[in-house]
């Protein structure tokens, strides 16, 4: 990426800019702010998940239709939250509201297995490439069992990932997701940073960390941890520090690197399958690893969760040696709106709709960072995409530390009260469009973008 000539940021006005549109959206959220203090009387923080809580108050909301959200105070947005990436299909899509209503009427749950799992297992052994597929509630079940194949396979206890990515709140990886920047240690040698209270140091000493796009360092953590690393989880695109793509070669990098060492190579795409491509990242970089995990957009706005291997991986439990359980694992209600989603909605078709949002955006981007001349850059690949704060391309997590979140935080606030809701946390304002996205709702986007890059610019 060239290096060109851009402003740089004043933290001073920024200050005052977050001053005046917190201001602004604070009464437009009395409801939502109310309402809260009900619900902490008897649910803790008043939210049912931590991250539901962010700066400046949670935000309560009532329903969703197609691309839009309309909160407790009645305010309506257009959604590039989606629920963390889930709702790809836009809000109460029908086809998958009709399926949830038939299989409701024929009982929801038995934790017997029902009729419906071989077309959703056929459709994500095609999108995939991965012959068996078992299926779950979460990306946290999903990622834990990934996990677990790979040290069951092996009989080996080391885990790498990679600094900076989330995969899901279970011990095994909740470590180094955005540690401080105090405690990650040499680049060489990352520090191994819980992202939790009550992780035993246990379960640190069996990860290993590595900076994304670095195959170098990868190679380094099994060199120096020869013939103990399990496998390797990664997220082939990262999600939570903007968009990160990989570098070409890289991901098959990985993968030839995990078979020279009898390891194994898992992808976490509960945030790029079904997302980025019909085929998720297997698609859309042209590498297949050895487990895929999914989550979010497979279920269609259900709790939801699915891991595919190979017959190899899967070995101990096809030979009932080890136990892939769970009491809701392939609940009918989830197996009825993922194969409504999977089969009549995100049909390869569908993507190219996606595509489409996403370059009406970035081509209504570019040219704004362009005229204001920020340090920013603008990445996107089908349902995902961001505006990174930086003027050279972000590669690994440290390089988003030098990022003050102040920025992304006033961008997240302009959009807010100009209609376009966010994710909360979206560091480097990470977005999800729907298929339900119209050309309007990219416009309104982009203007609220050019009132940000104004702002900012003192212009
Ligand atoms: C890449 C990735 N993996 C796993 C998870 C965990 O998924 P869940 O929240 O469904 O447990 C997330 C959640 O954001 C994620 O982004």
């Amino acid at each position: 990426m060239a290096v060109k000539e851009t402003i740089d940021f004043d933290l001073d006005l920024i200050d005052r800019l977050i001053a005046d549109e917190e201001a602004t959206l604070e009464p437009k959220h009395r409801a939502s702010i109310e309402y809260r203090t009900v619900a902490e009387r008897s649910v803790t923080g008043g939210v049912a998940s931590s991250w539901q809580a962010s700066p400046p108050h949670a935000i309560f909301i009532d329903r969703g239709e197609g691309s839009h959200i309309w909160d407790l105070d009645g305010n309506e947005y257009v959604d590039y939250h989606l629920g963390y990436g889930a709702m790809v299909i836009g809000h109460a899509h029908a086809k998958v509201v009709e399926a949830i209503e038939k299989r409701a009427r024929l009982g929801t749950h038995f934790a017997q297995p029902t009729a419906q799992l071989h077309e959703i297992g056929e459709n994500v052994a095609e999108r995939f490439g991965l012959p068996l597929w078992r299926f779950c509630n979460s990306g946290t079940e999903a990622t834990l069992e990934a996990v677990r194949l790979m040290r069951a396979n092996t009989g080996r206890d080391l885990i790498v990932k990679i600094e900076g990515t989330y995969h899901g709140h279970h011990d095994s990886l909740m470590f180094s997701v955005a540690p401080d920047p105090a405690l990650i240690g040499p680049r060489e040698h990352p520090a191994t940073v819980p992202q939790a209270m009550g992780i035993p140091q246990a379960f640190a000493d069996l990860v290993r960390v590595v900076p994304f796009n670095d195959l170098a360092e990868a190679e380094r953590a099994f060199t120096e941890n020869e013939g103990r690393v399990a496998g390797m989880i990664v997220e082939p695109a990262m999600m939570n520090c903007g968009v990160v793509l990989p570098q070409p070669g890289y991901l098959q990098g990985l993968l030839d690197l995990c078979h020279r060492n009898g390891a194994y190579l898992a992808f976490d795409e509960v945030k790029t399958g079904c997302t980025i491509a019909w085929g998720g990242a297997v698609e859309a970089f042209g590498v297949r690893p050895d487990i895929v995990t999914l989550a979010k957009a497979f279920g269609g706005g259900v709790p939801c969760g699915a891991i595919g291997a190979t017959e190899e991986l899967f070995g101990p439990v096809l030979r009932g040696e080890h136990d892939i359980a769970g009491t809701f694992n392939g609940n009918p209600l989830t197996m009825a709106a993922a194969r409504a989603t999977l089969l009549e909605v995100l049909t390869p078709e569908a993507y190219e709709r996606l595509d489409a949002i996403d370059r009406a955006l970035k081509d209504g981007i570019r040219p704004i960072i362009d005229r204001y001349r920020l340090p920013a850059y603008v990445t996107g690949i089908g349902a995902k995409g961001s505006v990174t704060y930086a003027a050279r391309e972000v590669r690994e997590y440290r390089d988003t530390i030098g990022i003050d979140e102040r920025i992304t935080y006033l961008a997240w606030l302009m959009q807010q009260n100009r209609g376009v809701f966010k994710s909360p946390w979206s560091k480097q304002e990470t977005w999800t469009l729907s298929i339900a996205h119209s050309d309007d709702d990219a416009r309104r986007y982009v203007e609220n973008f050019e009132a940000f890059a104004a702002a900012v610019s003192g212009t």
